[in-house]
């Protein structure tokens, strides 16, 4: 039997040993999801923190039931360890990489991480073993990054051992899609890597999307976030424009969006947040550089979602100032720290940005976020750490303004704008709002 085949006769029989490296946002989702499916999980995580509270059995992860990690981990198809040796000794058939993928300060891509974990699988890769990177990255990384240490090794890629990349899409606080029910585009690096590949995320995940090479199936993520940030900064634009016409954009797209064909409705906001929208589409236009080509639409989209929270600012100075105050020692409450609704990221949340800017023109900044009990200012650029304010009446009235940056559904609008004096709203979250004796700016 072929190695392939005994890695297919595994999977089949659910005898393979399947593990993930990164157990953050996508990791733990995924390596649960192969677990339930009764495989046997072992993750791999470089913080300690992290795996002793898996092995006690409990979720970090909003989105993963803590009832289902304890019930895995008891029935033994769940464990983690910091120690890549485990690939060797448990031994895995499969290794999933989903670890982080930022960019450096230079906005270049930070492959440490990847080279750092491929550099540890590759110590104990062996024959039959499935490797499939996860993590978002520009075109090309599969084959320049993890093959050639594979090769080193000696073993045939797509014979001995399997090489895939496979984007993970998956939306944190979704409620309606999860790992299984969310497609998977997978390329391999040759036929029998696609293959193998398919096979074993068909266990976990309802519908898989085979593509031709690891390259393309790159690409596929990095189409789905430009396709996203160009059309955010493109509704950004038309914010900006509409304000100048005196035109509300929120009831412009609310029409708009009646046409039942040709028309997908994207919303304004105070900028891109997360660890994707905002990174991964400069991934490519990175890429590009080394064509000597400018990739015009990405650079231009992330122009206008990065100077958005400088035009929020602006909003919220303009604002004030119709109420006869300076932003200089004004109480500004900034709702929600998170870069989007529902959740406890703040990853590029661009409310690190606005809360930073207003502290630059020395307005007194306090944050309310029920899901973030404290951020750092020092990825905007700023000093030093914050923590939330405890949400109160008081606490609204007392605001000079409230600046609406995250629209978390627990927030009740009525009674917020039932409090306060001035709000500048950046979400339509108070579009629904009864009769209020607070003035409502929105973006
Ligand atoms: N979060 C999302 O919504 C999302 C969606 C789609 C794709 N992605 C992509 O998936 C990848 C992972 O993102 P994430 O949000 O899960 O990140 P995360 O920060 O939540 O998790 C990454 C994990 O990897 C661990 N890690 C770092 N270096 C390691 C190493 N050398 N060996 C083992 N573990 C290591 C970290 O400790 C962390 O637990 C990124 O490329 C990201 O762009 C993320």
């Amino acid at each position: 039997m072929s190695v392939k085949d005994q890695f297919l006769a595994k999977v089949m029989n659910r005898t393979a040993t399947i593990s993930v490296v990164g157990l953050g946002y996508v990791g733990l989702p995924l390596a649960v999801e192969f677990a339930k499916e009764g495989f046997r999980v072992i993750g791999i995580d470089v913080s300690a923190d992290k795996v002793s509270a898996l092995n006690a059995g409990s979720s970090y992860i909003p989105d993963v039931a803590e009832a289902d990690v304890a019930a895995l981990v008891k029935r033994g198809n769940l464990r983690a360890t910091t120690d890549f040796a485990a690939l060797r000794d448990a031994p895995a058939d499969a290794v999933s990489i989903c670890v982080p993928t930022p960019l450096r300060k230079s906005r270049d891509p930070d492959m440490s991480y990847v080279i750092a974990a491929a550099d540890e699988i590759a110590k104990y890769c062996h024959a039959g073993l499935l490797i499939v990177l996860e993590s978002t990255t520009y075109p090309g990384t599969t084959e320049e990054i993890i093959l050639p240490r594979l090769i080193h090794n000696g073993f045939r890629v797509g014979e001995d051992v399997f090489l895939a990349f496979s984007p993970e899409r998956i939306d944190p606080g979704n409620r309606e899609y999860g790992v299984r029910n969310t497609p998977k585009v997978i390329g391999g690096t040759t036929p029998a890597c696609g293959e193998a590949a398919v096979a074993l995320y068909s266990t976990a995940v309802d519908t898989v999307v085979p593509v031709s090479s690891t390259q393309a199936a790159e690409m596929v993520k990095l189409l789905e976030n430009t396709f996203r940030a160009v059309n955010i900064g493109l509704v950004n634009e038309m914010a900006i424009i509409c304000d100048k016409i005196g035109v509300d954009v929120w009831e412009v797209i609310r029409a708009a969006n009646s046409k039942p064909f040709g028309f997908m409705p994207f919303y304004p906001g105070p900028g891109l947040g997360g660890h994707c929208i905002p990174i991964d589409p400069l991934y490519l236009s990175w890429r590009m550089k080394s064509f000597n080509y400018n990739a015009r639409f990405i650079e231009l989209a992330d122009q206008i979602n990065t100077s958005m929270p400088l035009y929020v600012v602006n909003k919220v100075a303009e604002a004030l100032n119709e109420a006869s105050k300076p932003v200089r020692g004004s109480k500004i409450l900034v709702l929600g720290a998170a870069y989007k609704r529902d959740v406890d990221d703040v990853r590029e949340s661009p409310a690190l940005d606005v809360i930073k800017l207003l502290l630059d023109r020395h307005a007194e900044v306090t944050y309310h976020d029920p899901y973030v009990a404290q951020i750092s200012l020092e990825h905007a650029g700023g000093h030093g750490t914050m923590r939330s304010t405890p949400y109160s009446h008081e606490a609204i009235t007392a605001a000079d303004c409230v600046v609406v940056v995250t629209d978390h559904s627990i927030f009740d609008w009525n009674e917020i704008a039932d409090a306060a004096q001035l709000i500048v709203d950046t979400r339509n979250a108070t579009a629904g709002v009864k009769a209020t004796s607070a003035r409502i700016v929105k973006l």
